[in-house]
């Protein structure tokens, strides 16, 4: 079996997901379930004897080897991280607890774990860490996309803290020998994505009539990936990627976040039409020219609202992924087109997520559903 830290989350649900679709190898989830961490996510599997969720945090080491003892898992994918850059702003500590301190805690249970085991199951074990392009800092326009020996300038406190983590789980490779391997992936997005991200966040405001907040001018660029591709890519790096190396993921999308946000709009307008006079309508521009036959037909565009920039925002990213292509024969499956209609849909079909993640009773949800069942 395989050990996946932070499986709760947006991405880590995904890959959980994709894992079964793709094996049947069993799962062991472990997840502190913070805000971000979401038993919902998983509600397909809670009758499927292949998956094992543990709550807890990859900080417990104690917990930590109790489980690799038990379970003695043949690779570890850890996904288990603040992950906001605003929260990180706002209050860095528990970045620096879970990205930094929690990996090294994790490490340390994992090396003497991996120093016990002989013949194969040593030759073959695996730490596969999933971290992010932020650590490279932020390109102007016109440089070249990050290569995997780009220098790590991170700006945000968030991307600080993964570029320690990542630094660590190098460390402990070249050191120790631990097998390890590093991802550095770009924006992704797709069904799960809680909403406090751009995509997410622009879909459910639209639909809730509520302002569509873009930062400073909107001309920041992010390269987005489909989520499902980015798991995709995991499979392929844990599979096949050389110990000790790092593969840099990212779908060749590079927008700036007005154009995300344009392309959010113009989607809903499509495939969730303003109706003149409704609360939606009534809360965008449209409000000041009532309706008549020739009226231009209401868009969610008038709920965009400027609003003050990011402190430190990195103005752009884009990650130049020819290596996993090369060695590995990743690439991407989606297009952006494609990945963002998906996404929308997936969020006009599942608005019930949505409103239990904002009303937090899915935390209701896992006492409900997980109470008494134990491990
Ligand atoms: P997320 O915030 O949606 O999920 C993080 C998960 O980790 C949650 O389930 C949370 O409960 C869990 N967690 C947090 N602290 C923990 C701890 N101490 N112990 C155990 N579990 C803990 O994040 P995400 O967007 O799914 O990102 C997953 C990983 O991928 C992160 O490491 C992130 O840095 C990286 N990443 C994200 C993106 C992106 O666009 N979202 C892109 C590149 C890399
Ligand atoms: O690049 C990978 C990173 O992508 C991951 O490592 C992070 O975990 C993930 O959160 C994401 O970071 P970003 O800061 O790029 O994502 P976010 O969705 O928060 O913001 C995307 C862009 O949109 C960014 O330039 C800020 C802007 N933005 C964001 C929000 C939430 C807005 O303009 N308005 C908003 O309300």
């Amino acid at each position: 079996m395989i050990l996946v830290t932070g499986g709760a989350g947006f991405i880590g649900s995904n890959f959980v997901l994709d894992w079964f679709a793709h094996h049947d190898e069993a799962v062991i989830g472990l997840d502190k379930l913070t805000y971000a961490g979401n038993l919902e996510n998983l509600a397909s599997l809670k009758d499927d004897p292949r998956h094992i969720f543990v709550h807890g945090d990859i900080g417990d080491v104690e917990l930590v080897t109790r489980l690799l003892a038990q379970y003695r898992p043949r690779a570890i994918v850890n996904f288990a991280a603040e992950s906001h850059v605003d929260r990180s702003i706002h209050g860095p500590e528990d970045f620096i607890q879970t990205n930094i301190v929690g990996t090294f805690h994790l490490l340390e249970a994992v090396r003497t774990y991996w120093s016990g085991l002989t013949g194969e199951e040593k030759t073959g074990f695996r730490f596969l860490h999933v971290s992010t392009d932020e650590v490279y800092g932020s390109l102007a326009k016109g440089d070249p996309a990050f290569s995997e020996t780009h220098r790590y300038e991170p700006n945000s406190p968030y991307s600080a803290s993964k570029a320690a983590s990542d630094h660590l789980v190098r460390a402990y490779h070249h050191t120790y020998g631990l097998p390890v391997l590093t991802t550095n992936c770009s924006n992704n997005y797709g069904p799960y994505h809680f909403p406090e991200k751009l995509i997410p966040l622009m879909i459910v405001n639209a639909l809730a009539g509520k302002p569509l907040p873009v930062y400073g001018d909107g001309q920041q660029i992010r390269d987005w990936l489909y989520v499902r591709d980015h798991c995709a890519a995991i499979r392929c790096v844990l599979a096949k990627g050389r110990l000790g190396e790092v593969y840099n993921i990212g779908g060749w999308n590079e927008k700036a976040n007005i154009e995300i946000v344009h392309t959010v709009c113009a989607l809903l307008d499509e495939l969730r039409p303003l109706k003149p006079g409704s609360r939606e309508w009534e809360a965008g521009s449209g409000k000041d020219t009532p309706p008549t036959p020739h009226s231009p037909l209401p868009t969610y565009r008038s709920l965009i609202t400027f609003v003050a920039d990011r402190p430190g925002h990195d103005r752009r990213y884009a990650i130049d992924a020819r290596k996993i292509e090369r060695e590995l024969g990743w690439k991407p499956a989606e297009t952006f087109e494609t990945g963002i209609r998906k996404t929308v849909q997936w969020y006009l079909d599942n608005q019930g997520w949505v409103s239990n993640v904002q009303s937090g009773s899915y935390r209701q949800w896992v006492e409900k559903n997980y109470a008494g069942r134990g491990e």
